[in-house]
C-alpha cells in the first residue's frame, strides 16, 4: 500500500527528470539516457539506496571536476575472450555497460567474455549489470571494488570497500532469473547515507561509531566503520572484490579508492565482469529445467517457525519493482527537494510527483 509520508514518481517521469539533469550538466543524451535507466532500475527494485537520490552526489563530482561527463572510455582486446575497459573517469555505469556488451558479444562465440574496467566511478546498484546480460540470455559476475567503509578482521580502520558480489542467471520456464546482489557489509553504506538523508535510525548491528561502539545513528556510524556480514567470511569477500576489481584492472586497491560523496579526487574505482553462455555444457532447454527444479525445490523447501514464503535470491526484487511500476516510486521529501535543487541550478524541469492520496 502506497505511504502517505511520500511523495511518488512514476518509472517515465524519474527517468526523463534525471536524463534532463545529466544532460544539462555535460553528460551525451545517450549516456545520459543509460544513466537514467540504471538509477531508476535500481528505485524500481526497491534499492532506493542506489536510486535517483543519488544524482546530487554525482552532480558535486561532476561540478568539482572530479568525474568526467563527456569522457569516452576505450576498450583494448587482450585476448579474443578478455578485454580492458579503460573508463577515462567516465561514470562507471557507462565504462561498465560496455564491459558487459563486449563480455556478452564474445560470449555468444566463444561461451564466456571477460572485461576489468579501471579509473571508473560508481556504478551503483550491481544488479542492473546482471540484468543486462540476462538480456542478452547470459549468466555472469559482476564484481566492483569501492572506498574503504570496512575494516579487515581484527582491524579497527576502514580499508576495505562495501563492495558489493553479484552473478546472476536466467530462470526456468516459469521461474525468475536467479539475481544475487550483496555488499559484504551486514548492511550497504548506501542503506547508512539513506537513513541519514531520511532522519531516521540504523539498526544497532550495521556499523560502530569512530569509538569502536555500536550505534544506531546514521551520521556517527559515517564516522566509524561498517560491520562485515559472517565475520571474517565478510571481510574475505571485501578483500576478493579488491583483488579482482582493483588489483587485476590496474585501478586504486588496498583502500585507495575514492568515497563517492568526497568530491575532491577522481573515484579510480575498479570492476570485473564475466558473461557466460548457459548453454556451455548442455542444452539451454535442459538448463531452464534445471533451473525450474532448483527454483522449486528452494521456495518449496520446508521452512522454518514463522516464515511465511521463501524467495529466491532477486524475487523479492522483482516483486518490488512490478509494484513500483504500478504505484511509482516513493521518495521523502527531503530527497525530493535536492533533486529539485539540482534541477533549478541548470533550468531543468522539477521531478514530477504525487502524494499517495492523489
Ligand atoms: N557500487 C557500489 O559500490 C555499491 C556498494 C555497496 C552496495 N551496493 C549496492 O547496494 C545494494 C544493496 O546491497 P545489500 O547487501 O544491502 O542487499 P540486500 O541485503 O538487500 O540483498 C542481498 C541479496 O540477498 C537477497 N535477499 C534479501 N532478502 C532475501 C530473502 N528474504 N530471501 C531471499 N533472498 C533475499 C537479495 O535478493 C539480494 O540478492 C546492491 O544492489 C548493491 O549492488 C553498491
Amino acid at each position: 500500500m502506497a505511504d502517505s509520508a511520500r511523495l511518488y514518481a512514476s518509472e517515465a517521469d524519474a527517468h526523463t527528470f534525471a536524463t534532463n539533469l545529466l544532460a544539462a550538466n555535460g553528460v551525451s543524451q545517450q549516456d545520459a539516457s543509460l544513466i537514467a535507466k540504471c538509477l531508476v532500475a535500481a528505485d524500481l527494485r526497491g534499492i532506493d539506496t542506489h536510486g535517483i537520490s543519488r544524482l546530487p552526489s554525482y552532480l558535486a563530482r561532476v561540478r568539482q571536476g572530479v568525474l568526467d561527463p563527456k569522457a569516452r572510455p576505450t576498450l583494448t582486446e587482450a585476448t579474443p575472450v578478455v578485454a580492458q575497459v579503460d573508463a577515462h573517469n567516465s561514470f562507471g555505469f557507462v565504462a561498465s555497460s560496455m564491459a558487459m556488451s563486449h563480455a556478452c558479444k564474445v560470449a555468444q562465440t566463444y561461451g564466456i567474455g571477460m572485461a576489468s574496467v579501471k579509473h571508473s566511478n560508481h556504478f551503483g546498484m550491481s544488479a542492473w549489470l546482471v540484468q543486462q546480460a540476462l538480456d542478452e540470455g547470459m549468466m555472469s559476475l559482476v564484481f566492483t571494488n569501492s572506498s574503504p567503509a570496512l575494516p579487515v578482521w581484527g582491524g579497527r580502520e576502514k580499508l576495505m570497500g562495501v563492495s558489493p558480489i553479484a552473478c546472476g542467471a536466467p530462470g526456468g520456464p516459469s521461474s525468475p532469473p536467479f539475481i544475487l546482489d550483496m555488499a559484504p557489509s551486514v548492511a550497504a553504506r548506501g542503506k547508512i547515507y539513506k537513513a541519514l538523508r531520511r532522519g531516521e535510525q540504523i539498526p544497532e548491528d550495521w556499523a560502530l561509531d569512530a569509538e569502536g561502539e555500536r550505534t544506531t545513528d546514521p551520521a556517527a556510524a559515517l564516522q566509524g566503520v561498517m560491520l562485515p556480514m559472517g565475520g571474517p567470511k565478510g571481510s574475505a569477500l571485501a578483500v576478493m572484490m579488491d583483488v579482482f576489481s582493483g588489483v587485476l584492472s590496474g585501478s586504486a586497491f588496498a583502500g585507495g579508492v575514492t568515497n563517492p560523496y568526497d568530491p575532491s579526487k577522481p573515484a579510480n574505482v575498479g570492476h570485473f565482469i564475466v558473461a557466460m553462455k548457459p548453454d556451455l555444457f548442455m542444452g539451454l532447454d535442459d538448463f531452464k529445467e534445471r533451473m525450474e527444479v532448483l527454483y522449486q525445490k528452494v521456495v518449496g523447501c520446508e521452512k522454518m517457525a514463522g516464515v511465511e514464503r521463501i524467495y529466491f535470491p532477486g524475487e523479492l526484487e522483482q516483486i518490488e519493482e512490478v509494484k513500483r511500476r504500478r504505484e511509482g516510486i516513493p521518495l521523502v521529501q527531503a530527497e525530493v527537494d535536492a533533486l529539485n535543487g539540482e534541477a533549478a541550478k541548470v533550468g531543468v524541469e522539477l521531478l514530477k510527483t504525487r502524494s499517495a492520496s492523489q
